[in-house]
């Protein structure tokens, strides 16, 4: 069985960069091969993980329409299959994970038979691992559409301002109605240098969000991402990395089916 984790929240609020920390402790754990989905148009999930990119699915979709649009396909080759062969050879290989890239979403000329294919090309890549960690844009509206995968656990990343947890509130608020069922949300407070102030509580509360972590803010990170160095090589004892601890034992017992609350990580 295949556990899916997602991350979405505002730009900038630390989604990659925590992303890229799950990855690390969960290949780390030897809990078994991970697919790394970066869903951000902006890809750059590869970097704090230090892996290549070379293609992402967008660019694959781009090159087989214009080579079936030009009847370039050799006979015998179904788009279908140069589909599944081309996506299959755009998943960077890494150790303990392994990266898919979505790249630019579909532009209006891409026809609902191609996106299906995909759907179902990424979907039966992502079955073949036990843990799929999905970094998003904004919302959950992108992966919706690209994706029929259920996540188990969505962590909502917000930074420490009140306008920030509205925005996590109003994703967790959208939840019901995308296609992609959501097991268990979680809100995950990052940067936030002097912890929780009480505006920050009563927004929290008042959205109804189930709080997993305060995170603080790590200068190193900073210095990592300013030299563009992947935060794998992140030493075990900053403190981003030690805060991130906690987090990941409250996936992987929610992914095992354990009930769990935010609370005692408060
Ligand atoms: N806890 C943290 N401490 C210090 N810097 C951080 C922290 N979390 C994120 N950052 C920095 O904030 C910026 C945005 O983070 P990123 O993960 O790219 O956000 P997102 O993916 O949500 O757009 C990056 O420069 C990153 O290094
Ligand atoms: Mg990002």
């Amino acid at each position: 069985m295949t556990t899916t984790i997602a991350i979405a929240g505002k730009g900038g609020t630390g989604k990659t960069t925590l992303a890229g920390l799950l990855i690390r402790r969960l290949a780390e754990g030897q809990t078994g091969p991970i697919l790394a989905i970066d869903a951000d148009p902006a890809s750059n999930l590869n970097t704090v993980l230090g892996l290549p990119l070379e293609k992402t699915v967008g660019d694959v979709r781009e090159e087989t329409s214009e080579k079936a649009r030009a009847n370039l396909l050799e006979a015998g080759i179904a788009k279908r299959d140069l589909l599944d062969y081309e996506i299959n050879s755009s998943v960077v290989e890494g150790v303990g994970v392994d990266l898919l890239a979505m790249g630019r979403p579909e532009g209006p000329g891409c026809y609902c038979a191609a996106n299906n294919m995909l759907r179902a090309i990424i979907d039966t890549i992502a079955d073949s691992y036990p843990w799929v960690v999905i970094d998003n844009e904004a919302g959950l509206e992108h992966l919706s559409r690209r994706t029929t995968r259920d996540v188990e656990v969505l962590l909502i990343v917000s930074d420490a301002t009140v306008r920030g947890i509205t925005t996590a509130g109003r994703i967790a608020a959208l939840l019901k109605e995308l296609n992609t069922k959501v097991g268990k949300h979680y809100l995950i407070v990052n940067r936030a240098a002097e912890g929780l102030t009480p505006e920050l509580r009563a927004a929290i509360d008042e959205h109804g969000l189930d709080l997993l972590a305060v995170l603080p803010d790590d200068p190193l990170v900073a210095a990592f991402d300013a030299a563009g160095r992947p935060l794998l090589q992140l030493p075990d004892d900053s403190r981003l990395k030690v805060a991130m601890a906690p987090v990941v034992d409250t996936v992987l017992d929610q992914a095992q089916g354990k009930e769990v609350t935010g609370a005692h990580h408060r």
